[in-house]
């Protein structure tokens, strides 16, 4: 028993019915209701919508336009508005000719989608206190967009998109509609590995575009970690020279991060990088002799070697001078330092680590002294105007952080993540969740499921601890990801996390989720990512074309 699919945007979704559900332990009867209304649906929901039924407004490609609304503080010659206008009616209309089919007159109201930002400013960087709230209302009238900022209007013209639907005989419409919209979180992260695999700058900038389609507003770049150090630093070029897989061809640039930094912003979407130490570090050995710490085997030294050398002062002179780069480069007012998974072994073997582990009154405490070490570099961070994020072990291991730290819990233990966020936010450090949202794990079936009934103020916690929760980000490690499988691991299952962080809380109908969801995958399918199917099912415009 097949959904009934609609075709907006020229595709329609034939996915689900009884099997599907049934494959998510879900009753069956209710989705035979619920599948079948799918047309006019938006993905991630907004939190109001109301979609007029009677008739659609037809749409020309040949006719329509994006404009500026009269008096909207942002004005033509605003590049993000402007290239977001050109971006869109491709989507809409790519494989359509302007001169196609259409007997409108140059007045008709489904001719232009007017824009009107109310608040001044479009070229500078989205922060996490940018409002992203619009206004869009379809009517016999007029189409009108209505935003604070134009990061708003950017989530708008994705929500308008969304709405366009095509008929079987090609002709476009949009109905009726008014939404009112905001997201529930501010921060809305996804994570891509770029270590473990080295990732083509146009996989990212492929996932910075699907991430925009979801409403995702920031790119966590896990850049460099043990295995390969391909960010190519200015001011100590030996890092990648010696640390990438291969220093020509398996590095990102400067000109190809500030590529990825425009990019992302065109889009609304922040970038912040991530430089975990002390651990995780192996690949910044070779390219910066007597950083990491030697390792011992009895008196001698073993010839490997362990995290960040904390006890020495080149140590500190060395980040001072690679995170000042690093904050010049990146523009977002966060950096990433990590700090997970510090393994104490090769400290502990470590004569010298050992003297100064007694000099400083440490005990046998090791975990005092990463904290020695993090503080220290926290201070260095924030030397120069930046704030910092770190996973949770930092707060676990009772390190002294800013007040304005904010707390990145991933570990799942066994289902026990929110007590950790509900000691997080009782310590008042903000929180973001990422412990249920890793989408490098996979299993057979519909796993976005249970990605997607995570519920992330779901705590022991007074309203104050809720309001600490920024958001959450999904993360895809790159063990076993590179180019060749990340779009379809990561779509449509991030949708799933896209939807939670954004949409209202009671948005939770798994039914409901399942046949926007396959329609939406229908969508990205159409816009050239391969997203992987939910089920059974098939879609009007398959990937590559039928
Ligand atoms: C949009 O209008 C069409 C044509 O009148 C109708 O069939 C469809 O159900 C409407 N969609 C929504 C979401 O109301
Ligand atoms: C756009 O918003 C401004 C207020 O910021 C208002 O004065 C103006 O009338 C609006 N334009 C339209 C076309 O709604
Ligand atoms: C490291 O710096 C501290 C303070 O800046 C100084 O007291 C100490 O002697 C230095 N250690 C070495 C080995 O230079
Ligand atoms: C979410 O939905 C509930 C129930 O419809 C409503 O009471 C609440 O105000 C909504 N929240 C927001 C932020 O709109």
């Amino acid at each position: 028993m097949p959904a009934r699919g609609k075709g907006r945007e020229g595709k329609g979704a034939r996915s689900g019915g009884c099997a599907a559900v049934v494959m998510a332990g879900l009753p069956c009867a209710l989705v035979l209701l619920l599948s079948a209304g799918s047309a006019g649906a938006v993905w991630p929901q907004p939190q109001h919508l109301s979609a007029g039924s009677e008739g659609g407004c037809r749409l020309s490609a040949a006719r329509f336009r994006f404009a500026h609304a009269d008096r909207s503080a942002v004005a033509p010659g605003c590049e993000v508005l402007d290239l977001a206008f050109q971006r869109y009616w491709k989507l809409l209309f790519r494989a359509t000719r302007r001169d196609a089919g259409n007997s409108h007159t140059q007045d008709s109201p489904c001719t232009v989608l007017s824009v009107n930002v109310t608040k001044p400013g479009c070229d500078g960087f989205p922060s996490l206190d940018s409002p992203e709230n619009y206004g869009l209302t379809v009517s016999d009238q007029l189409m009108l967009l209505t935003a604070e900022t134009v990061w708003g209007a950017l989530r708008g013209l994705e929500t308008f998109s969304q709405l366009v639907w095509r008929s079987d005989d090609g002709t476009f419409f949009v109905n009726k509609t008014d939404v009112v919209d905001f997201p529930r979180f501010p921060h809305r992260g996804l994570l891509l590995d770029t270590s473990r695999h080295y990732l083509p700058l146009k996989a990212i900038l492929e996932t910075l575009d699907a991430m925009a389609y979801n409403k995702f507003n920031v790119f966590h770049w896990h850049i460099v970690d043990d295995p390969s150090f391909p960010y190519e630093s200015v001011v100590f070029p030996d890092l990648s020279r010696k640390g990438a897989y291969n220093p020509f061809t398996h590095v990102y640039t400067a000109s190809d991060v500030r590529t990825v930094i425009d990019h992302a912003r065109l889009r609304g979407i922040r970038v912040v990088p991530e430089f975990d130490t002390p651990g995780h570090t192996h690949s910044w050995g070779p390219g910066a002799p007597g950083l990491l710490t030697p390792c011992y085997l009895g008196p001698k030294p073993s010839g490997s070697y362990g995290p960040v050398n904390p006890i020495l002062n080149t140590t500190y002179r060395f980040m001072s001078k690679f995170f000042a780069e690093v904050s010049a480069v990146f523009p977002d007012f966060y950096v990433h330092l990590g700090g997970d998974e510090v393994d104490f072994t090769c400290w502990r073997s470590n004569p010298e680590i050992k003297k100064f582990m007694q000099e400083m009154g440490f005990g046998q405490d090791y975990s005092k002294l990463e904290s020695f070490y993090i503080q220290r570099l926290l201070d260095i961070v924030s030397s120069f105007g930046k704030g910092y994020m770190v996973w949770q072990e930092v707060f676990d291991n009772a390190v002294k952080v800013k007040p304005d730290t904010i707390i990145h819990v991933w570990k799942e233990n066994g289902g026990h993540y929110p007590n950790e966020i509900a000691s997080v936010t009782k310590a008042g450090y903000r929180a973001l969740l990422s412990a249920p949202w890793y989408l490098n794990y996979i299993s057979y079936g519909q796993d976005w499921v249970g990605i997607y009934r995570v519920e992330p103020l779901e705590f022991k916690g007074t309203p104050e601890q809720k309001d600490l929760v920024i958001g959450g980000e999904a993360c895809m490690w790159g063990e076993y990801v590179d180019v060749t499988n990340l779009s379809p691991r990561l779509w449509p299952r991030a949708g799933a996390v896209a939807e939670r962080l954004w949409s209202n809380k009671t948005v939770r109908n798994v039914q409901d989720a399942y046949a926007r969801l396959a329609d939406f995958r229908c969508t990205l399918l159409r816009r050239g990512i391969r997203a992987e199917p939910l089920f059974t099912g098939y879609c009007e415009n398959e990937y590559g074309g039928v």
